[in-house]
């Protein structure tokens, strides 16, 4: 055999694909599912055709399974909205030489986590749904093609989060302070979510609260701006990071975990479960409820507004811009 021609013809071949267009490499894959779905909605193959950056593409087996447990791709906004998930514009994401998490935002609008585990890059999506295992990567002239083996679901709403979680205590006192609404319409905001243990822990001081003392409480565990522990990681430490209520927070990573500080807090929180996804929230669920000092003078100014004019101004912001709420609320 001769190696040299061998090998002339491998990296033709290689160049080849390097240089191919997307929809050719995704052919050329032998998963014929995805391109039969994605031309079926002709603005997500228009997006398709001219997309840089990085596609995941579950494979045949992955997307059969998703329509036999009762994904209705003829329903095209739906399927829209999964095909979306797939495909994060940007920097293509090689899956070479990344450690710690990578989160890559998509068309959808929400990101998808990329973990190196020991067995290569898995993706992770909704909570509650099983990671994808990266099967194969492919370059294209526009990025990279990593296909999948099982299908993304982009997040749910944060509701729907909160109850596959086990979050039900949060949920319950959110209810009780008249935030329930507000939260669940949330967006672009990171939710610092105490378990229902951390909240059994503080029974006898949240018995003596008032529903605007609660508010306080509650409106410190949200945090504007999306939040994920690399960020934490990369920075070691964060201090007076702002939240929806006056009260600020420090956030630590201490080498093993990331801890997070309020004003009464006798130890910090520790976070339990990072970056849990929702719709335009990311969760970090943690071991203890964060408590402001509620007889610091900024605390108290803030709430001294009558609260159904804090309500109001509360229920209009929801789903719209965490900013001009702030600035409504402060
Ligand atoms: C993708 O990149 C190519 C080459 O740089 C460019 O011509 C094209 O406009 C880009 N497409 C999009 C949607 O940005
Ligand atoms: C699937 O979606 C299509 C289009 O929205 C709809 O007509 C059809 O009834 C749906 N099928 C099921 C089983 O829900
Ligand atoms: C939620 O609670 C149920 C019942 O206690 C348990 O089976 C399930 O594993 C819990 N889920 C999570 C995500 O903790
Ligand atoms: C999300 O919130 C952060 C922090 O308030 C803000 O800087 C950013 O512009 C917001 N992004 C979007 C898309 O609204
Ligand atoms: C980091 O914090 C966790 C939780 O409080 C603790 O168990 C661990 O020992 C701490 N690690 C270091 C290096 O301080
Ligand atoms: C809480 O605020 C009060 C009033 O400003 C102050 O005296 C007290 O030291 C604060 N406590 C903590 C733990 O920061």
């Amino acid at each position: 055999m001769n190696l040299d021609l061998f090998s002339v013809k491998l990296n033709a071949a290689l160049s080849l694909v390097a240089a191919d267009t997307l929809v050719n490499v995704l052919t050329g894959a032998g998963e014929n599912t995805l391109l039969a779905l994605v031309a079926s909605v002709p603005p997500v193959l228009t997006a398709l055709e001219s997309f840089n950056g990085t596609l995941f593409a579950p494979t045949d087996a992955a997307l059969a399974a998703t329509v036999a447990a009762g994904f209705n791709a003829s329903d095209l906004t739906a399927l829209a909205n999964v095909l979306e998930y797939h495909a994060a514009p940007g920097t293509p994401f090689s899956g070479v030489g990344f450690t710690g998490s990578a989160f890559l935002t998509t068309l959808q609008g929400n990101p998808v986590e990329a973990v190196p585990v020991s067995s290569g890059i898995q993706i992770h999506s909704a909570f509650g749904t099983p990671a994808a295992n990266v099967v194969k990567s492919l370059p294209y002239d526009g990025g990279y093609i990593h296909v999948i083996d099982q299908t993304l679901i982009p997040p749910a709403n944060i509701v729907d989060v909160a109850t596959t979680a086990n979050l039900t205590s949060l949920f319950s006192a959110l209810t009780t302070a008249g935030l329930a609404s507000t939260v669940a319409g949330l967006s672009n905001v990171t939710i610092l979510a105490p378990t229902n243990a951390a909240f059994a822990a503080i029974a006898s001081v949240a018995a003596t609260l008032t529903v605007d003392q609660l508010k306080i409480i509650l409106l410190t565990h949200v945090v504007p701006g999306i939040v994920y522990s690399t960020d934490v990681i990369t920075a070691k430490s964060l201090s007076n990071v702002a939240t929806l209520s006056s009260a600020t927070l420090d956030i630590e990573f201490n080498g093993t975990n990331v801890l997070i500080s309020a004003a009464d807090n006798k130890s910090p929180a520790t976070v339990v479960a990072a970056d849990v996804l929702a719709d335009k929230i990311v969760v970090h669920v943690i071991d203890t409820v964060l408590l402001p000092n509620l007889s610091a003078p900024t605390t108290t100014a803030v709430y001294a507004a009558p609260s159904n004019v804090y309500s109001s101004a509360l229920s209009m912001f929801g789903g719209i811009s965490v900013a001009a709420a702030v600035s409504l609320i402060l």
